[in-house]
């Protein structure tokens, strides 16, 4: 039984800062946080994404720059999407030895060493003509198993060009287990797959699109990403990548899937990444931007929910303004 008022005054532990800090059950730390970058060709090219202010197209050597000034924030990792100089149906930039990807990844090693984690997102959208994930065939229709060697080979060529870490986002049934032999087979028995194992087909990714120019050009990928209604298939998804070998599983959109974050947590020992998605932080930039918020509070107070839900750690736009913050 819970003792009851007057005996029991929760506000005694509110009273101070201190107290306030003693009692706190979630913290932000800044080794939790993943930074997304956007690779573009180019050289001195940084040019602003007009739906995710604050966030750029960067070419290699800004990119390495943008490195540069996360590690000395603190920061540990980043994401890397590339956008190549030309796209076909096959999206075969995905897996060029020197693709848009690769070459980022060896120059910022060459520049910053093992200072910081390179996360290769493995997905095909950014480099199809089509702006789909994988093999289109007849009618449109999204062709799984030919899909998931591409994907395979993508993933082991980021791996050569020295990712430390491999990031399917595709959805594709079985592309972790295909991943994990392709890596095992070529020697990469150590490198990690962090899997986007629960995401979901969301409204929340409309910025991204624009950030790695890779919207669909006809149709939806509802026949791959899941239904945002669904929370036990999504815990099947989790435990699927998990039983293919994935090291690290992602839940995504973050703030729409906060039971699913929690849930994943209850059911499996994995780690766990929430990635906080362009949409999320479109609708706080443009809420800040009208002063209809304090952007540096609802941040905060973002994160840290995606974090009490589960996340070990949170992939998001806002890292280099957390780690600022968390540095105070
Ligand atoms: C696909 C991919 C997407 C995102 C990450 N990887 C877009 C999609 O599935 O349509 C979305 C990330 C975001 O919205 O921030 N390679």
């Amino acid at each position: 039984m819970t003792a009851q008022f007057p005996i029991r005054r929760l506000r005694r532990m509110r009273m101070t800062p201190i107290l306030r800090d003693m009692v706190r059950e979630t913290a932000l730390d800044v080794a939790d946080l993943i930074a997304p970058v956007f690779v573009c060709p180019g050289e001195r090219v940084r040019r602003e994404i007009p739906s995710m202010p604050g966030v750029f197209n960067l070419s290699i050597d800004q990119a390495v720059e943008e490195c540069r000034v996360l590690v000395g924030l603190g920061i540990r990792a980043v994401l890397l999407f590339g956008i190549p100089e030309q796209k076909d149906d096959q999206g075969s930039g995905a897996w060029l030895e020197h693709g848009i990807v690769q070459r980022a990844i060896r120059a910022i090693r060459d520049a910053l060493g093992d200072t910081i984690v390179l996360i290769a997102d493995t997905c095909l959208c950014e480099y199809t003509s089509h702006g789909h994930c994988g093999v289109v065939g007849e009618g449109g229709k999204i062709l799984n198993d030919p899909s998931i060697e591409l994907i395979a080979r993508t993933a082991l060529s980021q791996a050569r060009a020295g990712a430390d870490i491999v990031a399917p986002s595709d959805m594709f049934d079985g592309r972790v287990g295909a991943i994990r032999r392709a890596l095992d087979g070529a020697g990469f028995t150590d490198t990690p797959i962090m899997s986007y194992a629960v995401k979901f087909a969301s409204a929340f990714y409309g910025p991204f699109r624009d950030a790695a120019q890779g919207a669909p050009k006809f149709g939806d990928r509802k026949s791959h990403q899941m239904d945002p209604a669904n929370a036990r298939e999504a815990l099947e998804e989790a435990r699927l990548d998990a039983a293919e070998g994935a090291d690290i599983l992602i839940v995504k959109p973050a703030l729409t899937q906060l039971d699913t974050i929690a849930a994943v947590r209850r059911e499996l020992p994995h780690p766990i990444a929430a990635y906080h998605v362009s949409g999320e932080y479109a609708m706080l930039k443009a809420a800040a931007r009208n002063g209809w918020i304090d952007e540096a509070a609802a941040v905060h107070e973002t994160t840290l929910a995606i974090k009490r839900a589960g996340a070990d750690l949170i992939i998001t736009y806002f890292a280099a303004a957390l780690a600022k913050q968390l540095m105070k």
